[in-house]
């Protein structure tokens, strides 16, 4: 039943006085979370093992997985040689514990422990990753799956989330470390010369023919648009960025994905009993395999088209009342800044490339002093984008998902990560439903670290 106006008022006074939900739930069962460096075999045997930094000794990350409603408690331990933090991805969670350091948080210094304690309100498919010197930390490994799961456990024969990922190798598989090399920061961003499911070059699933999989795609590399494509798998997309279709989509053929972004699907293996089922990133010159699904004979015959997951906790959003600001992205190879402020200092360009500093939003370069908008709790906001540059940029609001509005009026699907080619404009809009100070940024973190960052208030 839709909420009248009033009712929704109650709510979003509710939300902002008392924590949303008991804080009992987990308590007695923290989660320890040790971010070190460790050894990992991504690529074939021939090669030596690649040093990485992780998450509980892996990449990805341990994988966690709650109920939705109940609170994710993390202790967070720093065995890094550097200062770091974790972020939860999508997740509309209490800002201090959204782990950007120097806006919500402290970083992690070395040994320290930092404990995040926040609730899950939605359910879906979830990364956390460092939000600390993070075109170095996450593709060095600190990067992980969060999966917070519907009340009712939908029907389908194997839940997998497969993280898609990239990762520039030495000739010797170890991880290339000039990580913020002025070619990437001004370009397309750091590209990896391998590709990773699941921190592996090729991952195998096992599955019987007429089974129904719910692939959880999660894009964690650094800059990385993939086009992906599935063999002998049919079925629907049911959910972006974690948020659910109020209808599944028919699979398409290609499936973009941009850096962060979540596409979560139910397909069936339509495959035969003793051939082989493909994930495959498109490129110019063909596919690669990105995971491998062996088929053995199944028992299922094939079942109806699946309901929608079920709806997460509306925040309507009011395009009527709305108030629209621009943000103008400026700046990269080919388009090159002029100048920019940074830090409320007006630097020519020259001197922002000498401290690696290549994009601008709204004239400033790195995040600004001010925030972009500050939004009233409860109040809709407009952001429509202008991408000045000859490069795609992949924009990432924290703490809130938006809808993009559509050329015709209509809004999209929810999202918390949108792709803007270049040359393009695009427009969301979200109802400012969560008090705090959030960053908006491009998450190709190259880009991020050279200048594409500011942040949205709502109090
Ligand atoms: Cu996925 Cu600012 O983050
Ligand atoms: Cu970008």
């Amino acid at each position: 039943m839709p909420l009248s106006r009033r009712q929704v008022l109650t709510q979003i006074a509710a939300l902002s006085t008392l924590p949303a939900l008991p804080r009992v739930a987990s308590a007695a069962n923290p989660r320890r979370l040790t971010l070190a460096p460790a050894t990992q075999q991504i690529a074939p045997a021939t090669y030596p093992a690649t040093d990485l930094w992780c998450v509980n000794g892996s990449m990805p990350g341990e994988t966690l997985r709650l109920k939705q409603g109940a609170r994710l408690i993390a202790e967070v331990e720093n065995r890094l040689p550097q200062a770091t933090s974790l972020h939860w991805h999508g997740i509309r969670i209490e800002n201090a514990m959204d782990g950007v350091p120097g806006v919500t948080q402290d970083p992690i210094q070395l040994n320290e422990t930092f404990t995040y304690d926040f609730a899950l309100p939605d359910a879906g498919s979830y990364w956390y990753h460092s939000h600390a010197q993070s075109v170095e930390q996450v593709e060095r490994g600190l990067q992980g799956v969060l999966i917070v799961e519907e009340p009712d456990t939908p029907d389908v024969d194997q839940d997998l989330p497969l993280v898609i990922d990239d990762l520039r190798v030495t000739s010797d598989a170890a991880v290339d470390a000039e990580f913020n090399a002025p070619h990437d920061l001004s370009h397309a961003g750091r590209m990896g010369n391998v590709l990773l499911c699941n921190g592996k070059m090729v991952a195998d699933h096992p599955v019987k023919s007429g089974d129904r999989l719910r692939l959880r795609l999660i894009n964690s590399a650094n800059a990385r648009i993939f086009t992906l494509g599935l063999q002998g798998l049919e079925g629907w997309v049911m959910a972006y960025d974690g948020m659910p279709l109020a209808t599944p989509e028919p699979l398409p053929d290609q499936l973009v994905l941009a850096p962060a972004q979540r596409i979560d699907l139910f397909v069936d293996v339509t495959a035969a009993a003793g051939e082989e089922a493909f994930l495959v990133q498109f490129e110019r010159d063909g596919g690669y395999e990105l995971a491998r699904f062996p088929v053995s004979a199944g028992t299922r015959t094939r079942r109806a088209t699946p309901d929608a997951l079920p709806p997460n906790p509306d925040f309507p959003i009011d395009l009527k009342s709305a108030r629209s600001v621009d943000l103008i992205t400026e700046g990269g190879a080919m388009a090159w800044l002029q100048s920019a402020s940074l830090k409320g200092e007006e630097l020519s360009g020259e001197e922002l490339a000498k401290l690696g500093q290549f994009w601008s939003f709204n004239g400033s370069a790195g995040r600004p002093i001010e925030p972009l908008v500050t939004a009233r709790l409860g109040e809709t906001i407009r952001i429509r984008m202008v991408n000045d540059t000859q490069f795609p940029h992949a924009m990432h609001l924290h703490g809130m998902h938006f809808a993009e509005v559509l050329p015709d009026g209509t809004l999209g699907p929810l999202r918390d990560t949108l792709l803007m080619l270049r040359g393009e404009t695009r427009e969301i809009a979200f109802q400012a439903h969560n008090p705090g100070d959030w960053l908006f940024h491009c998450h190709m973190l190259s880009h991020h670290a050279a200048g594409m960052g500011t942040w949205v208030r709502v109090t």
